[in-house]
């Protein structure tokens, strides 16, 4: 069993802040990894920062077991959930179950995320009854925009902020260890937070929650496009990477890469 679980991110309600992030391969999940992060989200973002699709709703199951069995491989401590994506879980709960499996048998995943409120709760509850853990997603669903209308701030009405502390809740009863509340003004999300008993875990949703996520791109600076508001970037890779790649065109050129040292020696060589 890994040092982090379903169990001990619960547990960690009200005791400690947990720093998640997304993760889509070996290299990144190990760095992630060793550095202490307790959950790694190998999220249907990869849509997007890793396959260059303009939304998340292209994203296949062949395409999230191949990140997430990298990711697991990656990973030693930090607990691995996978992001089931658009479809694969809305057709019906036994289709849904069968694939949330997968992740676990084939991929190697700890836990499964969905996106929905109330209306998964029956869903939440096959799953973890079957033995699968499962991280829910309210506020901002992408999987959703066409219906939402873009990827717009949510819970800004009483009505709205009630429906999602409802969610919330719903959700908890039905047994998820832990939310995702995504795109929340700070107040409302320190309300569902208050009201929710697992841990929910904020993006752009203010510092109250019990938790933050970002998506690894941003987090490192390495977004294609600007990132959101709520986006603070830790590193700005993506210049470093661009300064390299020019770097090492440019000793290519001038015939000044390979230098001897990076180069072998006939001496010892094997004799065919
Ligand atoms: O797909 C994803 O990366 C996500 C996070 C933004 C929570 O769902």
């Amino acid at each position: 069993m890994k040092v982090w679980n379903a169990a001990k991110i619960m547990a960690s309600k009200g005791a400690a802040r947990l720093p998640c992030v997304t993760a889509y391969d070996y290299a990144f999940a190990r760095l992630a990894d060793a550095a202490g992060i307790p959950l790694l989200l190998v999220g249907d973002s990869l849509g997007m920062t890793v396959l260059g699709h303009a939304s998340t709703l292209p994203v296949t199951m062949d395409a999230m077991l191949h990140h997430t069995a990298a990711v697991a491989r990656g990973t030693t401590s930090a607990m691995v959930v996978a992001d089931m994506p658009f479809l694969s879980y809305q057709v019906s709960v036994a289709e849904g179950l069968r694939n949330a499996g997968r992740f676990l048998q084939e991929a190697g995943a700890d836990a499964v995320k969905i996106e929905g409120g109330t209306f998964r709760a029956e869903l939440v509850k096959t799953f973890v009854q079957n033995g699968i853990p499962v991280l829910g997603h309210i506020g901002l669903t992408p999987q959703s925009c066409n219906v939402i209308g873009g990827y717009k701030v949510q819970g800004k009405t009483r009505a709205d902020a009630d429906r999602l502390i409802e969610d919330g809740q719903s959700l908890a009863a039905a047994g998820v260890f832990a939310l995702v509340l995504e795109c929340v003004p700070p107040d409302i999300a320190a309300a569902v937070t208050a009201a929710v008993p697992v841990p929910v875990i904020g993006i752009g949703a203010g510092a109250a929650c019990d938790g933050q996520i970002l998506v690894m791109h941003d987090l490192l600076g390495l977004t294609a496009d600007k990132p959101p508001k709520f986006v603070k970037a830790y590193a700005e890779l993506a210049g470093t990477a661009r300064s390299a790649f020019a770097a090492y065109a440019a000793e290519v050129r001038a015939g000044v890469y390979p230098a001897p040292e990076h180069t072998y020696s006939a001496v010892g060589a094997v004799q065919s």
